[in-house]
């Protein structure tokens, strides 16, 4: 979002320094509002100051001498508000520049509340207009703070977004105020200090305000319990899922369920049974709806078939799935209109998931009959076996074929099991596999990115160790060195396997040559 934001500025600045007819100074002058600032200055100006934009600047660079006059001018109308804007030369200030990790010029940072560590990208527009917009809205109050039941009944009729509400019980406060700080986009915050709700967040289509029960002294410990409870409760009931709102269901840490429907009636028609089953089990599983029209594909990553409607639950702490069973394809394909998924079939997967009684949905190809490489192919049903042999100590790359960092390991891990399996010793005591994590599902296993690497020690497989450093041959020996349960002499092996290959080359050079000369015979 933010890059795309700045690729459009960045293109909006070279059309606006085409057109503007005269070049200005990117400095701006001494007796404007812009404050500079230097490496001394720097940190005190910060200190003093509640709100700064400030500009990373190079004279020479020609976006900022565009900017100059629009700095200027919204520097003198926001001088007034309490609102700073500086510049920093960077060709001068060369340390400050560097220590705030600036990269291309110029580069606009709001630092806020005096805080130095954590200044926001300035994401707003380039003009003085713009930019006395986006900063006056800066200095508004994260909470509004209201006096009357009637004002926070205006203000919740009116939210588009779900509304906070605390009644700024003392043990509560301070996190409410640093928790809306944090979350001043997503939602909007309201103290009423006259009121008898402690907390509640009160959703934009629903009548009723939800409470939070816990124990308010709890949250004054621990102001995460705050944040958790905001990120299920502030979630909608059934809602739908899109690419914007997926991030807010992975955020909140409870299993996902899926109702994927086929058209806008269909969704309509099991909203208020969806509805009433996400209120029973609110903060246990969240319910969803999901457009197959559109994002139909996705049933493939939760192991089901494309037949829609269907109804399928995640869990995505396990990444484990589960779902109605589906028909043979078939079967599926002679139907001709679509079936019906029946609600008391939902309700009893949705208690079964809970109580622990499903059955999980395994993803995983054939066991391969013949190996063809020293690379050992594991698939979903075999991973455990081989993982887990007490004995051996087993190193799994879990890759994706689309992925081209796993493509540029591939030849280096061939040739790390070739090693291993080029003597008798380690043959025996190393195995060295390879998974396609998008045909197969591995429980156990967090999967960050591909390709994740993991060793499951010898005699220790409870304890699998990540590796994480540059994939190269060398890390991979020195990794199974410190890491491996069996010990080998790793130069040995090598040393004897590089030996055999280079006579290995010999001989083949003299294959070569002699078939040359063959050649050269066949021709006379
Ligand atoms: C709550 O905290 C805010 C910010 O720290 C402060 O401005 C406000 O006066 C406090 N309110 C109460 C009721 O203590
Ligand atoms: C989801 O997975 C987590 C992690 O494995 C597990 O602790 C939890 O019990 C699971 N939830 C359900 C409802 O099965």
């Amino acid at each position: 979002m933010l890059v795309n934001k700045k690729t459009l500025f960045q293109a909006f600045a070279i059309l606006a320094s085409a057109l503007s007819a005269k070049a200005q100074e990117a400095s701006a002058p001494d007796d404007s509002a812009v404050v500079k600032l230097t490496s001394e200055t720097f940190e005190d100006f910060i200190k003093e100051n509640p709100v700064v934009l400030a500009e990373f600047f190079a004279p020479w660079c020609g976006h900022c001498k565009t900017l100059a006059p629009h700095y200027v001018e919204a520097a003198a109308a926001l001088e007034s508000e309490d609102i700073a804007l500086a510049q920093i030369d960077c060709t001068v200030e060369q340390d400050l520049c560097m220590k705030q990790g600036i990269r291309g010029y110029p580069s606009l940072k709001l630092f806020k509340n005096h805080d130095l560590e954590n200044p926001k990208d300035y994401a707003g527009g380039r003009t003085a207009n713009a930019i006395i917009t986006y900063m006056k809205k800066q200095i508004l109050p994260t909470v509004q703070v209201v006096d009357s039941q009637k004002d926070l009944e205006a203000i919740l009729t009116k939210a588009t977004q779900p509304v906070i509400f605390s009644n700024g019980d003392a043990a509560l406060n301070e996190t409410f105020f640093s928790i809306a700080d944090k979350f001043s986009e997503e939602y909007t915050f309201v103290s009423f200090p006259g009121s008898k709700v402690k907390l509640a967040v009160q959703l934009p289509s629903e009548a009723e305000a939800i409470e939070y029960n816990g124990d308010i002294t709890e949250v004054e410990k621990n102001p995460e319990i705050l944040e958790s409870w905001l990120k299920v409760e502030a979630l909608p009931y059934f809602g739908e899922i899109t690419g914007e709102s997926f991030g807010s269901y992975v955020e909140s840490d409870v299993p996902l369920a899926y109702f994927f429907y086929t058209d806008d009636d269909e969704f309509e028609e099991y909203t208020e049974f969806f509805t009433d089953l996400a209120k029973e089990h609110r903060g246990k599983i969240n319910f969803v709806g999901l457009d197959s029209r559109k994002f139909g594909k996705h049933a493939e990553n939760l192991n089901m078939d494309e037949q829609f409607p269907l109804f399928a639950i995640h869990n995505m702490s396990s990444n484990l799935k589960y779902g109605l069973p589906q028909l043979a394809k078939e079967e599926f394909e002679k139907l001709t209109e679509a079936v019906k998924l029946e609600t008391k079939d939902i309700s009893k997967l949705v208690n079964e998931f809970l109580s622990g009684k499903s059955e999980a949905i395994i993803k995983s190809e054939e066991v391969p009959e013949v190996q063809e490489s020293n690379v050992i192919k594991i698939v979903g049903k075999s991973h455990d076996g081989i993982a887990y042999d007490e004995e051996k100590d087993v190193l799994v790359k879990y890759y994706a074929p689309w992925c081209g960092h796993c493509k540029r390991l591939a030849p280096i891990y061939e040739e790390l099991a070739d090693i291993l399996a080029s003597d008798e010793d380690s043959k025996d005591k190393f195995v060295i596999a390879e998974v396609d994590s998008t045909l197969n599902d591995i429980q156990d296993v967090e999967i960050e990115g591909f390709p994740t690497i993991v060793l499951y020690p010898a005699g220790k497989n409870t304890e699998p160790v990540v590796f994480s450093s540059q994939r190269e041959l060398t890390n991979f020996i020195t990794f199974l060195e410190e890491n491996a349960g069996n010990k080998v002499d790793f130069q040995i092996i090598h040393d004897s396997y590089k030996s055999a290959l280079e006579a290995q080359k010999v001989a083949d050079d003299l294959d070569e040559v002699e078939e040359d000369e063959d050649f050269e015979h066949d021709e006379l």
